[in-house]
């Protein structure tokens, strides 16, 4: 069974991807009661946690009833860095992750995320100062390789391993790729297969069906899935992986009530941890997939997403499992 430090895993555990504006700790509690096995939080600028910036700060919370938790910081300079690591910390997560996959511009032409990959010595010298500075187990996330003609992955993973990081996650797509075109899995499986690599190997990119779950398995040979945009709005995605690994066969698909009381307990959550006018906000981008494949939606979907009134939320919310309470989901 793989272990991130001393963190015991199930086999082929599913880990939920750090991902902006979306994996925060309410929807990180629904993919764990999901079968998240491990969660992390989206990316947190060390910059901005120096600074006290308060969004970063807010992104460091965490409940217990989600752990193993990790929490990703991204950056690319090591004083700050490493200042950013004693704060988080404080926080008490599980594991410290390292982003060093984000493949977007302002992040980039910083040095961070992905653009560290451009600078593969300073990308190894930051993981071991890092690592040094805490106790915690540290992973790193990452993506191929800057281009398609400087994928070193093998490599690089191999030395972060030496540097001390206790689990790696490679998004199978280069920084120029961005998301564009089908993530490759097979450079993940070749660091996976040197000899050498005993901490974790999990792969991501494009696991959006329990099948190709198990094909990262199966014929890829990977330790375990991280999972991003298929769970966005759909935290069963989780469950239906593992039932679909435990029996060959497909999970029904959640009915209206499990639906709509997700919705509601996700918008409840959110209210609690930011406040209504946040929690609401920030809970809209669910709900398409909430209620994903239901003809004659679009009212509905209209209210959910403009209304700033949690109150009115709720009621959209009641007026849905009213009407479509029996709905038959594909
Ligand atoms: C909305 C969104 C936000 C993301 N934010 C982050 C992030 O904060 N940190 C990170 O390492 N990757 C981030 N990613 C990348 C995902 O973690 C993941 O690598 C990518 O979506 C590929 O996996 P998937 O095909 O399962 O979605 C983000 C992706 C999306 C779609």
């Amino acid at each position: 069974m793989p272990k991130i430090g001393n963190i015991e895993l199930p086999d082929f555990p599913l880990l939920l991807a750090p991902m902006e504006d979306v994996s925060d700790p309410p929807f990180r509690a629904l993919c764990k009661e999901q079968g998240a096995d491990v969660v992390y939080t989206e990316f947190i600028s060390s910059e901005g946690l120096i600074r006290d910036a308060a969004k970063s700060v807010l992104k460091l919370d965490i409940y217990e009833k989600e752990r193993p938790v990790g929490i990703q910081i991204f950056g690319a300079e090591l004083d700050s860095m490493l200042q950013a690591v004693d704060i988080v910390e404080q926080s008490n997560p599980d594991i410290i992750d390292i982003n060093f996959g984000c493949p977007v511009k302002k992040v980039v032409c910083k040095n961070a995320g992905a653009g560290i990959l451009r600078d593969i010595p300073l990308m190894v010298k930051l993981t071991e100062e890092i690592v040094k500075r805490t106790k915690l187990p540290v992973t790193v996330k990452t993506r191929l390789g800057w281009d398609s003609n400087s994928i070193k992955i093998v490599e690089v993973a191999e030395r972060l391993q030496d540097v001390g990081i206790k689990a790696i996650s490679i998004h199978g797509r280069t920084r120029v790729q961005m998301y564009k075109g089908e993530a490759d899995w097979r450079p993940i499986a070749e660091v996976k297969n040197n000899q050498r690599m005993q901490i974790p190997v999990f792969g991501n990119g494009d696991v959006d069906t329990p099948e190709a779950a198990l094909k990262m398995r199966d014929e890829f040979g990977l330790d375990g899935a991280m999972i991003g945009r298929a769970s966005i709005g759909y935290p069963w995605f989780f469950k239906e992986v593992k039932h679909f690994f435990e029996t060959g066969k497909h999970l029904d698909p959640p009915t209206m009530p499990e639906r709509v009381d997700a919705a509601r307990r996700h918008l409840q959550m959110a209210i609690d941890w930011k406040g209504e006018k946040l929690g609401v906000f920030e809970t809209r981008r669910h709900y398409t997939n909430y209620f994903k494949g239901i003809p004659h939606f679009k009212e509905y979907r209209t209210k959910m997403v403009t209304s700033d009134d949690a109150v009115d939320v709720f009621a959209a919310f009641d007026e849905v499992l009213e009407k479509f309470g029996d709905f038959q989901f594909a």
